[in-house]
């Protein structure tokens, strides 16, 4: 039996500059904390790198032509910040803005909307020298950047991400310090987290003063936490202060201009008078990411009074060691939909890493990924029958590409990229997902 989704569902695909651009030394790109995070031994596995990683900055085209191919409408692709500006402010890097305008008018004529997000991870180096996300400064940087993109593209952009998972920038990259810019300091994450909150804010009401209709929103990977079956009783009550941590300290401001209750205390000291004030902006869609639960065990001596732990066995798991958990995908759009007005919402990033080995003409049979999708693709359609105002989706990832710390081991795309070679050979996934998307229904 097939499952439709509903009538005008749009579907898209996504990427980030950093994971498959490439092309460092082309053209006068500044260098970003990627950069540097990946230099510094020990960092990336096998020492991997983004500076050929894709070559997308070469293969725009061939690129957009296989999103073509998909079917997909919607694309979601992040502007590399020191590409354009490499100091991180002042002198604009024109070689980097024409490169954005041309891939934009590649959009545009494949009949594909430009989902522009402003930050998926690659802080100018020289702005981390300053600081980074720790100075408040940076609202006004982030504000003058966005003001530069909005000049230049704003004219062609369909929708606008301020953020990809500002929780993982201020977590990952300065409380656990496994993404750059790998500070471990729980406090100047909580700093990072307030200011994150604020340029999402300010850059929101740039680009609605000069484009007062265009949607503007940020991508957030919802976390649900579960305790070990065993263990209900002892963790059970960290589960509220767990998702005030992953999500509500970066929803509840938005939405509601506060923070939760559980996590004042360690916001206040980075708060002024009239921030929450300033935060609160109407949304116009929520993106979401999603992949795996997250299940949590009391721990002392650390940070916060948790720790993740391994999910139970039973589940499968992705070759990321991820837990596959179509049922918590289901239950974070239930989230919004219940505590954050049902707004609308677009699956900006969900998918999986598999051993995918080419067959002897390259291609590759990947069905465990096809059963991954159609696992989360059903919780979704689950939710949107029970009145989760899901509006669209769009798969990570386009393309195998560079996978943060883990390098080019992991591979979450619908297409094959061989990295002697740098051909692209669309999976099985690939065909797959192009028939979701013509049918606009699950097989
Ligand atoms: C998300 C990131 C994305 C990719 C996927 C696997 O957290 O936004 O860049 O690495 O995970």
């Amino acid at each position: 039996m097939t499952k439709s989704f509903p009538d005008g569902f749009r579907w898209g695909v996504s990427t980030s500059s950093y994971q498959i651009e490439g092309g460092a030394d082309d053209d006068g790109r500044g260098d970003s904390i990627w950069d540097t995070y990946c230099a510094t031994p020990g960092r990336v596995a096998n020492g991997d790198n983004g500076r050929v990683a894709c070559d997308h900055y070469h293969l725009w085209a061939e690129d957009l032509d296989l999103i073509k191919g998909l079917g997909a409408r919607h694309y979601r692709f992040s502007v590399m910040w020191p590409r354009v500006l490499p100091e991180g402010t002042g002198k604009v890097n024109e070689t980097g803005i024409d490169f954005y305008s041309r891939l934009v008018d590649g959009m545009l004529e494949r009949d594909i909307d430009p989902w522009l997000c402003l930050y998926h991870w690659d802080l100018p180096q020289a702005l981390q020298d300053r600081g980074g996300w720790t100075n408040r400064d940076i609202v006004d940087w982030f504000g003058d950047y966005t003001e530069l993109l909005v000049t230049r593209l704003g004219d062609r952009i369909k929708s606008w991400v301020t953020f990809n998972e500002p929780n993982v920038v201020a977590w990952v990259g300065h409380e656990e310090g496994r993404h750059a810019p790998g500070i471990t300091d729980p406090r100047a994450a909580m700093r990072v987290t307030h200011h994150l909150n604020l340029c999402h804010a300010r850059a929101t009401r740039i680009i609605k003063h000069h484009y007062p209709d265009a949607p503007v929103g940020f991508v957030l990977p919802m976390h649900k936490g579960y305790t070990l079956p065993h263990r209900r009783e002892q963790d059970a009550h960290l589960i509220e202060l767990f998702e005030a941590k992953w999500n509500g300290a970066f929803l509840d401001p938005v939405y509601y201009g506060r923070y939760p209750e559980l996590i004042l205390d360690r916001m206040e000291p980075h708060i002024r008078p009239g921030d929450l004030e300033a935060i609160r902006t109407d949304v116009d869609f929520q993106g979401l990411n999603q992949y795996f639960p997250s299940y949590i065990q009391a721990a002392e001596g650390k940070a916060w009074p948790f720790q993740h732990v391994e999910p139970p066995k039973y589940f499968r798991r992705t070759e990321m060691g991820w837990a596959i958990d179509g049922d918590c995908f289901y239950r974070t759009m239930k989230i919004l939909q219940e505590n954050y007005g049902n707004p609308p919402v677009f699956v900006t990033e969900n998918g999986g890493a598999f051993t995918d080995v080419p067959g002897h003409n390259g291609h590759v049979d990947d069905q465990d990924r096809i059963a991954y999708y159609t696992e989360y693709l059903d919780a979704l359609l689950r939710a949107v029958s029970e009145g989760a105002n899901v509006q669209g989706y769009m798969p990570w990832s386009l393309l195998d590409n560079f996978e943060w710390a883990y390098g080019y081991d992991k591979r979450f795309g619908l297409v094959h990229v061989d990295y002697e070679t740098l051909k692209r050979t669309p999976k099985a996934s690939y065909e797959f997902m192009r028939n979701v998307i013509t049918q606009n229904a699950l097989p």
